[in-house]
């Protein structure tokens, strides 16, 4: 077997999640914090996330009435699709069920320095583009903050910090940084761990979490490490993990570059073409076949992004289950149910956007 690689900036080969659990040394999420995510978003509460640190101490502070927050970024390499939307979507879910601060920092340097093509410029504006997305999402307006690596200078204060408490090597041997790389990629761990521990910059010691793709935990674990060091004495973060959500045409890891992704901005017009063309089906090969043995939901994409974003109602995600694998629900009636759903949630997100652009100063850090 293709051995796999997991790390902030290379996802590739066959992903066994038990298996990353185990050499990464994180915890799965047991039935106890399920139960405790039961009214949180499908993400969370259907098995996208799936692995975490400390997120029971976490819950731990917020029953002992204690400060806790939420932080999560976003690399601006390009305009938002759906699979983008998995952390926010969860931060949001979690400010709404705990009530809590969320901070959302966006690393367009990160993306400047290991995006070879990607201009300074480009970086710049599509971190402006994806902030208005973020806004759109209806994150409370007072207690969630923004800011931009480029914009919000003060940012690099603590980072210095923190870079002067990390070796090369230790950076290195956590995130697997070549001797070809340029230098921004070495420096920048520092400001993604200033970014994760900014919450406690700002407002003193308190739990944070982060939830992230699994691929970004080799920034967690360097965070983590340095949060305890004497000159800043913070709690460690908290981490959830997500599995990758897959691509349209089923690959394991939704990305722009293949093509075939749904866009924030797509018309309703692209988003059934694309359905209709490149969702990977669980479907038989014929009509006949289909009706007496059923399609396979596990496989179908369809019905996969039914599961994790669309369908909120548990009974009548089941009825859809049964229908599909029944074989008295046909392939195409599964993708006209999603094609409607991401329409109606596309429409309402492009209103919002209208309206984001005008609230960004009540968001952003300057
Ligand atoms: N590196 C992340 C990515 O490429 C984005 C990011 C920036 C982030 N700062 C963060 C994620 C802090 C979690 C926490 O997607």
């Amino acid at each position: 077997m293709k051995s796999s690689v997991v790390n902030p900036w290379e996802v590739s080969g066959e992903i066994n999640y038990e298996k990353l659990v185990k050499e990464f040394g994180t915890t799965p999420i047991s039935d106890k914090i399920k139960k405790r995510l039961e009214k949180t978003h499908p993400l969370l509460r259907r098995g996208i996330y799936f692995s975490h640190r400390d997120f029971d101490k976490w819950l731990a502070e917020y029953d002992k009435k204690k400060k806790v927050s939420v932080i999560t970024g976003r690399g601006p390499s390009d305009k938002m699709h759906l699979g983008h939307l998995v952390p926010f979507l969860v931060a949001k879910s979690l400010q709404e069920n705990f009530n809590c601060e969320v901070f959302i920092p966006i690393s367009d340097d990160e993306k400047f320095f290991v995006k070879e093509k990607l201009s300074f410029d480009d970086a710049i504006k599509f971190s402006e583009d994806n902030i208005i997305d973020l806004i759109a999402l209806g994150f409370k307006q007072g207690k969630t903050t923004i800011f931009e690596d480029f914009k919000y200078t003060k940012i690099y204060n603590y980072a210095a910090k923190i870079a002067k408490r990390i070796t090369y090597s230790e950076a290195k041997a956590v995130l697997g940084l070549k001797p070809e790389n340029n230098i921004g990629w070495s420096f920048y761990p520092a400001m993604q761990a200033a970014h994760i521990l900014f919450p406690q910059f700002s407002e003193g010691k308190h739990m944070s979490v982060v939830p992230v793709g699994i691929d970004q935990d080799p920034f967690i674990r360097l965070t983590r490490d340095v949060a305890v060091h004497k000159d800043f004495n913070f709690e460690k973060p908290a981490a959830l993990h997500a599995k990758f959500v897959p691509s349209l045409t089923g690959d394991p890891k939704m990305s722009s570059s293949e093509g075939g992704q749904i866009f924030l901005t797509d018309s309703p017009k692209e988003v059934e073409m694309k359905i209709k063309k490149y969702a990977f089906s669980g479907g038989r090969d014929t009509l006949e076949e289909h009706r007496k043995k059923g399609g396979n939901p596990d496989v179908d994409v369809s019905y996969q992004y039914l599961k994790f974003f669309f369908e909120l109602d548990d009974k009548k995600l089941q009825n859809i289950h049964d229908e599909y694998k029944s074989g008295r629900m046909l392939t195409s009636e599964l993708k006209m149910i999603l094609v409607d759903k991401i329409n109606s949630f596309l429409k309402e997100h492009q209103k919002k956007r209208e309206l984001a652009k005008k609230q960004m100063d009540k968001f952003l850090l300057h």
